[in-house]
């Protein structure tokens, strides 16, 4: 049976998609109703990192909720939450272990925007409110989260909605904002953010929000080696936040357990969610340093911000059997090396005229398509290269995420790639095949 507007009551984002049920989920597979095979090559939106069907996980949900399912988070806490703080801040970069438990990654970016806020209102900096982000950053789509957001065709139905937050442009090398090369660059696009934070006045901005890896809008883009470092330099140096989106790179998904790790960077404030529960429940954090915390509780004794699930105890528990899960199964190592296959073996495809750039780190990776491979022009948005690739990868059993309109805000084309860290090398062939048929047949038209 077929789902999908106008049948039934539910309607979903694309409304002109049939969707079929998802019966099961077994490792890097996924199985449709009429026993189809698909491998989840993207994770669903870069989700699944410990593999679908973990009976660990089952167990979990059901013992948790068999004894305690809910508990508001004012007036009692679990021991899985409580478990899950611990474990998690043996991992977190140092310093930063205070955690405050969130449903789903765009509440984590919105709580972050207002604990930078409390915090420089309560250090009586209270000119210090503004966040500057990035062009072609994801941050997610509640208002706030949509404001830091980059992606041009996203904010541009809400512009009236948003917060005019300051942003800079990425470092997408691939087609440097600046026109320069690395390293004869200098990292020119890390000195734009030290530009805007004079243009805008340092006394106004309370903290630079940042993917270490670029992700969901343009797809994987890794910034050059100093990139980051230098950021926290021009952070540290005007007093501002340094916060750190690992919603989509964290738990290993890079190859370390998170991005800034690979430059060995500690930012202020950390976001985290999507592989965090394995995409077995929802849950995010945003996490912070004790002392800044401390400021909150000394002034007016609380953070001014809440939600119905927050520190929930069946999340937790399932965020804390994942971690273990990684843990016990060097996931984060899998990751890296995996990761590695994975970029070696999409290298390979570039033989394809139309693929333009393979970039990634660890097992998050992306394919920028491009009508022309020596000038790097795009496909106009009118062909729906990107479509006719998901539609036809789909339809040979390989699932992936995509992107579109990072190049100028309308055109630009790209898939991305994050499987479950359990992914067999084999199984990396087996989604390379299925590329390569697609590439073959789209070449041939
Ligand atoms: C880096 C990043 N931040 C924030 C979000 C928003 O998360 P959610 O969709 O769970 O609200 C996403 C989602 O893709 C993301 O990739």
């Amino acid at each position: 049976m077929e789902y999908g507007y106008p049948k039934g009551h539910v309607f979903y984002r694309k409304l002109a998609r049939t969707y079929l049920l998802a019966a099961r989920g077994e490792g890097i597979y996924l199985y449709d109703e009429n026993g189809r095979r698909y491998i989840d090559g993207s994770g669903g939106a870069i989700v699944v990192n410990v593999g679908h069907g973990q009976r660990e996980i089952f167990q979990t949900i059901l013992e948790q909720a068999g004894r305690v399912g809910y508990i508001h988070g004012t007036q009692f806490t679990s021991k899985s939450v409580e478990e899950y703080g611990e474990a998690l801040g043996e991992v977190l970069p140092g310093g930063l272990n205070k955690i405050y438990f969130l449903s789903g990654g765009s509440e984590a970016v919105e709580a972050s925007i207002k604990f930078a806020r409390q915090f420089y209102l309560e250090s009586s900096r209270s000119q210090r409110w503004r966040i500057i982000a990035r062009w072609h950053s994801y941050h997610g789509n509640t208002l706030g989260a949509l404001s830091l957001t980059g992606r041009v065709g996203m904010r541009r139905p809400y512009l009236p909605l948003l917060v005019d937050f300051p942003h800079f442009p990425p470092p997408y090398c691939y087609r440097c904002p600046f026109s320069l090369t690395y390293p004869s660059c200098e990292i020119e696009c890390a000195k734009a953010l030290e530009n805007v934070i004079q243009m805008e006045g340092p006394e106004t901005i309370s903290g630079v929000i940042l993917e270490p890896i670029l992700g969901a809008t343009i797809g994987a883009v890794v910034p050059p080696d100093g990139y980051l470092p230098q950021i926290q330099e021009i952070c540290g140096r005007y007093g501002i936040f340094l916060i750190d989106d690992e919603i989509m790179t964290g738990f290993g998904r890079t190859g370390k357990w998170f991005a800034v790790n690979h430059w060995d960077v500690v930012p202020d404030i950390m976001v985290l969610g999507k592989g965090m529960g394995g995409g077995y429940f929802p849950i995010s954090a945003m996490v912070a340093r004790g002392e800044c915390v401390d400021l909150l509780k000394d002034k007016t004794g609380g953070f001014v911000h809440g939600h119905t699930y927050s520190h929930h105890p069946v999340a937790c528990a399932v965020g804390l059997s994942v971690l273990r899960l990684i843990k016990e199964n060097h996931l984060v190592e899998r990751s890296e090396e995996r990761g590695a296959y994975l970029l070696r073996r999409l290298e390979e495809l570039k033989s394809f005229s139309f693929v333009g750039d393979v970039r990634g780190r660890g097992l998050m990776a992306a394919i920028e398509f491009v009508k022309n491979q020596e000038t790097k022009e795009p496909f106009p948005r009118a062909e729906r290269f990107t479509e006719k690739v998901m539609e036809m990868t789909f339809e040979r059993g390989l699932i992936l995420y995509s992107g579109t309109g990072f190049v100028d805000g309308i055109n630009g084309d790209m898939v991305m790639f994050g499987p479950p860290f359990v992914i067999e090398e084999s199984q990396i062939d087996e989604m390379i095949d299925i590329l390569k048929g697609t590439f073959e047949s789209l070449q041939m038209a």
